[in-house]
């Protein structure tokens, strides 16, 4: 039996398939690599020394879904597979719908054909909209303020639907705050096709020399020096949560949500300070205005994963910075592109 992984070649899914491989699990990968690299699946290899199966296809191929289910038997699905960009999925909100439900659609409907009815869905704290107060619970309202985020919060409902209608199924949905850093080994990390949107791998890309400078977007939040606070979380510790996800859903039925974040929140001057202290690199930044739609402060209650699902964050804003900056400086531009994308790959690392 074997845990399928769409998705599983980008920033998450490296992470968790490195997780799920130590704690023993077979593991099938899906992804088109629209937005990842096989390079990033052998380093996994490397990094484990275990094999996984590996499926290069789109969610939206109807034949290949259908093949990934009828050629292995799948226990479980981690479902990452996703578009995550919000001011494209501003500006292109149809290609957002399309791959992030359409997609997602037509893989929950090979998973009930084939009985397969666990499920870890990645949300993001993005559904959350602006926050009433802090820290942020499960069971706040919820608003989305974008398509992409939209996206998130249409497919938590249609799991709610899903779920009505037919009790066997087990759902875990995690909802990230901010995940940051890299694997400790240097390997694998986030790695944006373009300038980055977010910040510390903005940060990282001025650390080493590829962007001139920071710009800190608002310095006049109501927060403790004004600008705008986060929960930063290390990736490894988000890809444990998915483990304990997962193991909570082969062992029984229901449908829960989870945040997964440390309960802390740090500001962009605290972040670049800590980056600064912990790597012994100046972060040249400056102020600039707001950047629309962001908010000014958001960090999770953690509380019911860590009671529910045995988990909780133990990373600290130290390591996530040394982890991410080794990763950025073991990694200089395009060294992890190798691998053609086009290729049809369906192998084995
Ligand atoms: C972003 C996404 C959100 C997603 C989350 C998870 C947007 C608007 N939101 O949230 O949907 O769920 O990532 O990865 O993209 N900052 C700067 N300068 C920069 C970049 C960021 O000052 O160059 C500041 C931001 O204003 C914010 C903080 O750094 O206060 C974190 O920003 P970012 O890493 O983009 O994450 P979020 O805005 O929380």
């Amino acid at each position: 039996m074997s845990i399928l992984v769409t998705g599983g070649a980008g920033y998450i899914g490296s992470h968790t398939i490195i997780e799920l491989l130590n704690a023993g699990y077979e593991i099938i990968v899906l992804d088109n690599f629209s937005n990842s690299y096989p390079e990033s699946l052998k380093r996994v290899h490397e990094i484990t020394g275990r094999d996984m199966k590996v499926y290069a296809i789109n969610l939206l191929e109807k034949d290949g879904l259908e093949e990934v289910f009828s050629e292995n038997k799948i226990q479980a699905v981690i479902h990452l597979a996703g578009m995550k960009a919000v001011g494209e999925s501003v500006e292109k909100p149809l290609k957002y719908y399309q791959n992030n439900l359409s997609g997602t659609l037509a893989l929950f409907q090979a998973m009930q054909k084939y009985s397969v009815k666990k499920l870890v869905f990645s949300s993001s704290a993005t559904v959350y909209g602006t926050p009433k107060t802090v820290p942020i619970k499960e069971d706040f309202p919820l608003k989305a303020t974008n398509p992409y985020g939209r996206t998130k919060l249409m497919v938590e409902e249609i799991l709610h639907d899903l779920y009505q209608s037919d009790n066997d199924w087990s759902i875990s949905i995690l909802r990230y705050f901010n995940p940051i850093g890299a694997h400790p080994s240097g390997m694998i990390g986030e790695d944006p096709a373009d300038i980055p949107n977010n910040l510390v791998p903005y940060i990282t890309k001025v650390a080493v020399g590829e962007l001139d400078e920071l710009k800190v977007f608002g310095a006049d939040y109501p927060t403790k020096d004004g600008t705008g606070v986060r929960d930063y979380i290390h990736v490894v510790d988000l890809a444990l949560g998915h483990v304990k996800a997962l193991e909570w859903n082969l062992s029984t039925t229901g449908l829960h949500t989870y945040n997964l974040g440390t309960g802390k929140g740090y500001s962009v001057m605290e972040i670049i300070q800590a980056f600064e202290k912990t790597c012994g690199i100046k972060i040249p930044h400056s102020i600039s205005k707001r950047r629309p739609g962001d908010i000014a402060i958001s960090f999770a209650d953690p509380a019911k994963a860590e009671k529910e699902l045995n988990w909780s964050a133990s990373r600290s804003i130290e390591e996530m910075c040394v982890d991410s900056w080794r990763w950025q400086s073991n990694n200089r531009v395009g060294d992890n592109k190798k691998g053609k994308k086009d290729e049809e790959i369906e192998a084995t690392f």
